[in-house]
């Protein structure tokens, strides 16, 4: 297997990236000094939404590898649309590096300031369109740029007027909200899919799947495992895992090849579709995204 996938800049991005959405402030700088000291990463994911780019930040600093051995990854937030150029630089200031790798939209969803609700006096294709300008103004600054959260219509929408077409479309992947209409153009468009939540995020339910189990039984090792490994398998996809603790890191990073059975049979295993993310929390509805994960969303 891989250990990097090629963007449509001509950049590699690990396969395996450090996840940091929910990792809190007083755990994250050591989660990170720690996967890229001791368990091997090369990527690390962050968002100035996630209010930790500081302490990661820290935490690449501390790991003391080189920046240009790195891969750092973090988003515009929604409440940032109307702001592209101060973001970027805000983000660059809190992380303490000259450039990012990759800079998404984190979502297509205008939100106004703390978050609070939906800026409809907004259109993310603008803002869209305001990040192809800073990308081509400052490569020393952003290596590429891409977006996180968008559907098939909002992608379609987004590809009819971009000049700059997104490195990276990071989405929900699991075997609960598989997405494989995203997954599909996506792969024809030349955009690598990141898959965020590869586990169902906190208590998940995917741990403890009884086909999950059973490949994991086979290979030896973990049920989270299998899920990590799953995405990492699939063509054309970057996976995100997220912990805080030390040993669950360093077992993620710990890739299995997975059959093509074995994998038609984690994509068709039988739990209920769930999202970790419903996109309804922005205020915007539901995105695009389709009716089915949707209704498992509000279904709970
Ligand atoms: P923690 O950070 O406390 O170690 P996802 O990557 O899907 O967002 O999932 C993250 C969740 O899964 C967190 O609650 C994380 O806990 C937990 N987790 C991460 N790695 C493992 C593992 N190897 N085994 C069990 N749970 C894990």
């Amino acid at each position: 297997l891989a250990s990097s996938v090629k963007l449509n800049t001509g950049a590699y991005k690990p396969v395996i990236n450090l996840g940091t959405w929910k990792s809190q402030p007083g755990q994250v700088e050591h989660a990170v000094e720690y996967a890229l000291k001791s368990a091997g990463y090369k990527g690390i994911d962050t968002a100035a939404a996630y209010e930790n780019e500081k302490e990661v930040g820290q935490g690449i600093a501390a790991s003391g590898v080189p920046r240009e051995e790195l891969f750092i990854t973090t988003k515009l937030a929604n409440s940032d649309h109307g702001n592209v150029e101060q973001a970027l630089e805000a983000s660059l200031k809190a992380l303490n590096t000259p450039y990012l790798d990759l800079w998404l939209m984190h979502w297509p969803a205008p939100m106004t300031a703390g978050e609070e609700g939906p800026d409809k006096s907004k259109d993310w294709l603008d803002t869209w369109k305001e990040m192809e300008r800073v990308y081509k103004a400052h490569p020393d600054k952003l290596k590429a740029i891409g977006v996180s959260n968008f559907s098939v219509p909002y992608l379609e929408r987004l590809l009819k007027e971009a000049t700059v077409v997104p490195a990276v479309n990071q989405i929900e992947l699991h075997p609960s909200c598989h997405q494989p209409e995203i997954r599909e153009l996506c792969a024809e468009k030349g955009i690598v899919v990141t898959s965020y939540s590869p586990l169902g995020s906190d208590n998940s339910p995917l741990l403890k799947n009884e086909t999950v189990k059973k490949i994991a039984e086979k290979h030896s090792v973990h049920p989270a495992n299998i899920l990590i490994s799953l995405q990492a398998n699939l063509p054309n996809t970057t996976v995100l895992p997220k912990s805080v603790t030390n040993e669950r890191i360093k077992s993620n990073a710990q890739v299995v090849s997975l059959s093509e059975e074995e994998i038609k049979e984690l994509l068709t295993s039988s739990d209920p579709p769930f999202r970790a993310c419903n996109p309804e929390w922005t205020g915007w509805g539901h995105l695009g995204f389709p009716d089915r994960v949707k209704a498992a969303a509000e279904d709970g």
